[in-house]
């Protein structure tokens, strides 16, 4: 078992002997986590099929899940896509680095467990500093899911890191909290119009300014295009319950019935109505814009886990923007085990 060691890292001016060493240890076939603007990711290098099985045992990923490639400059995408079509290209030269991944056909050089055995690879150049830094310092496209295990929130701290995966990875480059706290939106650009197989930091409406009209994958796609998303995700231990927004009458009966259960009760909430209410064990308000419920969901839910709650009720927020994609995160948290 690896000892982790935990490097500090400034976003000004990432420390470059510490970057040195990390890229080091992925050269090796190690695991270093790192920080990007969505959520802290597992990194190895993607061109290493040893590696990158390592990443999928410590996260305990089931294989059928393919994982996504970090690269920090557009140059690198000749050895992983074989085409990248005309509307992937506009959509990376507006948002790379940014909160998305271009789903694009693969080349030979990806080896099959990265992609889960799909002709298909997922591609993003994330907008951080320390993220950029580590891959042009690697030289190489890193893989990079979500360092969490697998089926729990995504880590938006290197602490949520350490709780997770202590032990089981060999470096983390800790830059604090991460800005968005929910994962890149995942658009897969080889059928047209592109779709959308997993909503996220970067807006729909915002890739529709750029290319046009872009789907929602059916279920059926999802199956088929992205086997990994039907298992369960971002749960905390505890039982989520999704409450309608600003219904005060829904939340005191679910409150009280969870109660009479015995059960302690975690609340997130974020109208005005309801953060009135003040009630519960474990009362989080999470008030608007939207971003700041974003960027502190993931970590209020592990909170609350933390803190002994049995269940954790969850106001719902509008849909549109990155509502879409905070409720897409809320409806699986609430799926039963
Ligand atoms: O923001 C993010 O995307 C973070 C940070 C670390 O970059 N990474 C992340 O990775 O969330 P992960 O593995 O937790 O989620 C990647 C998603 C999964 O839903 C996976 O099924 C999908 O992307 N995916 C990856 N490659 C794919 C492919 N070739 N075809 C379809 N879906 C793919
Ligand atoms: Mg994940």
């Amino acid at each position: 078992m690896p000892e982790t060691k935990l490097i500090i890292m400034s976003l000004e001016k990432p420390d470059l002997e510490g970057l040195k060493e990390a890229a080091d240890v992925l050269r090796k076939g190690g695991l270093v986590v790192f920080p990007t603007e969505t959520v802290y990711g597992l990194g190895a290098d993607a061109l290493n099929a040893d590696a990158v099985k390592r990443v999928f045992d410590a996260k305990g990923r089931p294989p059928d899940n393919p994982l996504i490639v970090h690269i920090a400059d557009r140059h690198q995408l000749i050895d992983l896509a074989d085409e990248v079509p005309e509307k992937g290209q506009r959509l990376a030269k507006e948002f790379w680095p940014g909160p998305l991944t271009l789903v694009v056909k693969r080349t030979f050089l990806v080896p099959d467990i990265v992609t889960a055995g799909l002709d298909t690879v997922g591609i993003r150049m994330p907008d951080h500093p320390v993220a950029l830094a580590l891959i042009e310092e690697f030289e190489g496209g890193i893989v990079g899911p979500s360092a969490n295990l697998s089926g729990r929130p995504s880590p938006t701290s290197a602490q949520h890191v350490m709780d997770d995966l202590k032990g089981k990875v060999d470096v983390v480059l800790n830059a604090g909290p991460t800005e968005i706290g929910i994962e890149s939106t995942v658009l897969d650009v080889t059928v047209d119009p592109p779709v959308i197989l997993r909503s996220g930091g970067l807006h729909k409406e915002s890739i529709e300014d750029i290319i046009g009209p872009v789907r929602g994958a059916t279920d059926i796609e999802l199956l088929k295009r992205s086997p990994g998303t039907r298992h369960r995700h971002y749960a905390p231990r505890a039982q989520v319950v999704l409450v309608g927004e600003g219904n005060v009458q829904e939340f005191m009966k679910l409150l009280q019935e969870f109660r009479q259960q015995g059960k302690s009760v975690g609340c997130i909430v974020h109208s005005h109505e309801l953060s009135k209410v003040e009630s519960g064990d474990y009362f989080k308000v999470l008030p608007s814009p939207i971003e700041f419920f974003a960027r502190y969901l993931f970590r209020t839910l592990r909170e609350l886990d933390q803190g002994g709650a049995h269940v954790i009720l969850v106001e719902q927020v509008a849909e549109g923007g990155l509502g879409t994609a905070v409720m897409d995160r809320l409806r699986r948290a609430a799926e039963p085990a």
